[in-house]
């Protein structure tokens, strides 16, 4: 199952009569970069939602590109049966991952058993924020181009053990909003609106103190209704399109990296050196302000961690990725100065990509490669601010970035 949009396929017919038409016009200095980036759109399996349901399921083995090549771009959105765009206000994509694993040739029926999961360069430890893409409601307003000569390599031989092949596992959380009485409310996740008495994160029953979040928005969770709303079940995909390049010498790879600000990791010091437990916990409750917390900007919630990267490099691209309240995320170094700041656009009506009142896509960053060098071992700050005149649970502070251990040659 492969879909192609009618606008890539609309360039790629134009380019074939261009290329058929205008052969000897074309100089062959136009054989590099750009021209043999390739792109190719496709769908999720179906989701199926009813008003105020919950879909929040892991989907193996999906269509991905195969080979060794380096991805440059992966942009997703939520669409229906006939590939239009679905608005946040009508289901609202809590978020999507993407998933690298490593699974034996021999199993029958696609068995998970034996997979490996292979993570992106951190620095969350074990299965938790390992994702090599992923974002949320601003997906369709957030650039996740990587420039030339860079690029996420995949695919390649010597990386994947002997016998195994390498999957791609996608994980869509989606919220549908139709008809139920708190919209602000359904998306944060909070308990009180879904009938749930156990923590499906803990699987412990739920805390007086826990307000909201992924524990209380399973899948199958049913955000309340408007009292008398009825509406139909709707089938929504995934889609998603990746764009890349074959690798070739030319290519200069980039290590993943996720920063999650509820990291509290802990530091332990023994005669060998230092080791590090990252505690990531994903999302976390930003409490109302009180009077004597608003100055003169307001009400704000600032949240900091701190943590070191093992292995520095020059940052080739950053974005945060933060949920409704949120005024910025910044990572600084280790002498304070400002690596990113990504801050959210807020939408200002009614159709896809400017919903009023949600993020809508958030800013990123682009320094000149080579301009921000990390050093080995360096400590890296991130500070994740929301606006906090009212309560919000379930939010996210992370901040994403891509880091060239080396320049191509010719900058050296
Ligand atoms: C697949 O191969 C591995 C290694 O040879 C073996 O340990 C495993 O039992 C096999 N699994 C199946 C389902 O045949
Ligand atoms: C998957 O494989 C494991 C052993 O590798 C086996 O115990 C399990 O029953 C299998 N599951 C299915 C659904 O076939
Ligand atoms: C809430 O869940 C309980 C037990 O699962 C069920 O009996 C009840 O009907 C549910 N209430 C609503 C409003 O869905
Ligand atoms: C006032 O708000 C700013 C954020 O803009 C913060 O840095 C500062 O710590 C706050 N001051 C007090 C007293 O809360
Ligand atoms: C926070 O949100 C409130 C209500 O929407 C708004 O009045 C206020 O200006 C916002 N504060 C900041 C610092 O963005």
């Amino acid at each position: 199952m492969r879909f192609l949009s009618q606008d890539w396929m609309l360039s790629w017919a134009i380019l074939v009569l261009v290329l058929v038409s205008c052969t000897p016009c074309l100089s062959a200095t136009n054989r590099n970069t750009k021209n043999n980036v390739k792109s190719a759109v496709f769908m999720s399996p179906k989701i199926e939602l009813s008003p105020g349901s919950i879909s929040n399921k892991f989907y193996y083995d999906v269509e991905f590109p195969r080979g060794h090549i380096a991805l440059k771009s992966f942009n997703a959105e939520l669409v229906d049966e006939s590939g239009n765009s679905v608005p946040l206000q009508e289901t609202y994509l809590h978020h999507w991952i993407v998933l690298k694993y490593q699974q034996p040739k021999n199993v029958t029926n696609n068995n998970q058993t034996d997979i490996i999961m292979v993570r992106n360069n951190g620095l969350c430890q074990d299965d938790i924020l390992g994702q090599y893409y992923g974002l949320g409601a601003e997906t369709r307003g957030t650039d996740t181009y990587i420039p030339d000569p860079y690029g996420v390599e995949i695919g390649n031989p010597s990386q994947i053990p002997k016998g195994y092949d390498e999957k791609w596992m996608i994980n869509v959380h989606a919220i549908d909003t139709r008809g139920v009485e708190d919209i602000m409310g359904c998306i944060e996740c909070k308990c009180d609106l879904y009938n749930v008495t156990i923590n499906a994160l803990t699987g412990k029953p739920l805390s007086p103190n826990y307000k909201g979040g992924l524990g209380c928005c399973p899948d199958n969770g049913q955000c309340r209704l408007r009292k008398g709303f009825l509406g139909t079940k709707h089938v929504l995909y995934l889609k998603y399109t990746i764009m890349w390049v074959d690798w070739d010498d030319f290519v200069v790879p980039v290590k993943i990296y996720l920063l999650d600000v509820t990291d509290d990791l802990k530091i332990s010091y023994n005669p060998n050196g230092m080791s590090i437990k990252h505690n990531c916990k994903v999302e976390y409750q930003v409490k109302p302000c009180t009077k004597s917390h608003v100055n003169g900007s307001g009400c704000v919630n600032i949240k900091r961690t701190s943590v070191p990267i093992k292995t520095g490099g020059y940052i080739i691209y950053s974005a945060g990725h933060q949920h409704v309240g949120a005024i910025r995320s910044t990572l600084c170094g280790q002498d304070g100065r400002v690596i990113c700041n990504s801050v959210p656009k807020y939408g200002t009506g009614m159709e896809a990509e400017n919903e009023k009142g949600y993020v809508v896509g958030m800013s990123t960053c682009y320094p000149k490669p080579g301009s921000i060098k990390l050093f080995d071992g360096e400590i890296l700050t991130l500070a994740i601010v929301y606006n906090n005149s009212i309560m919000h649970t379930g939010v996210m502070g992370h901040m994403y970035f891509l880091v060239a251990e080396k320049l191509p040659h010719h900058h050296m």
